[in-house]
């Protein structure tokens, strides 16, 4: 049974048996992260843009652990030059890992890197990630999409993860809509409270989804799924 494990912000870890992946690893930098990135053991390493909170400490775990970074073309390219592996992807294109399929997704934001950002990464992206025959869902910083129906539509998703932070991505709102649109079986909400301009309620959230269970996960708390 793959199991998933919410470890701040938007990092999540993914494990099925053997297979062990994070997405967006912002740990170095993040006082609610629920570990180092030096505990992070992972094979493959998944980053939706080049903001600081995405990328994280995504370079240097895969360079400790020889781990694969699967990112956009730009981005993983950029990280290529920093001598890790990479598997630069883009959007609408899918791919077979040994952990199941990743196929990238349109977000609705920004994606520089570096400190001011002004680094070329190519756009945001989300994934849908089959694992263990689940669907996750992680859409990475967006607004709300009018696509989502259509990712909905084309796709059973077990677990969603939704940013509801707002100011830089949806706010609670918008995430319920995404839900209406996603049709997820369960969402779990992120994003939120990490900085002060993101302060969110997630029980506010739960309260407003409808026909969906929403699980609000502490930084460190797993789900199997
Ligand atoms: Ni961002
Ligand atoms: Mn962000």
């Amino acid at each position: 049974m793959p199991q998933a494990r919410f470890l701040g912000h938007s990092c999540v870890a993914l494990t099925e048996g053997d297979h062990r992946l994070i997405i967006d690893p912002f740990l170095t930098g993040n006082e609610k992260a629920a570990i180092k990135q030096e505990e992070v053991e992972v094979d493959h390493v998944l980053i939706t843009h080049g903001h600081g909170d995405h990328v994280g400490d995504g370079i240097d775990i895969a360079q400790r652990c020889g781990a694969t970074i699967i990112a956009n073309y730009e981005l993983a390219n950029m990280c290529g030059k920093q001598g890790v592996n990479v598997h630069p992807m883009h959007i609408g294109g899918a791919h077979d890992f040994p952990f199941g399929r990743v196929k990238m997704t349109i977000a609705h934001h920004g994606g520089g890197y570096g400190e001011d950002a002004s680094i070329y990464t190519g756009p945001p992206v989300g994934f849908l990630v089959t694992i263990g025959g689940k669907i996750v869902y992680h859409p990475g910083d967006t607004g709300l999409f009018m696509d989502m129906q259509l990712i909905g539509e084309m796709n059973e998703i077990e677990l969603a993860f939704l940013p509801i932070g707002d100011n830089f991505t949806m706010g609670i709102d918008d995430a319920v809509k995404a839900v209406e649109f996603l049709r997820p079986r369960r969402v779990i909400p992120m994003h939120y409270d990490t900085f002060d301009v993101i302060k969110a309620d997630p029980n506010e959230f739960a309260a407003k989804v409808k026909d969906c269970q929403t699980i609000v996960l502490n930084p460190g708390d797993n789900i199997d799924f």
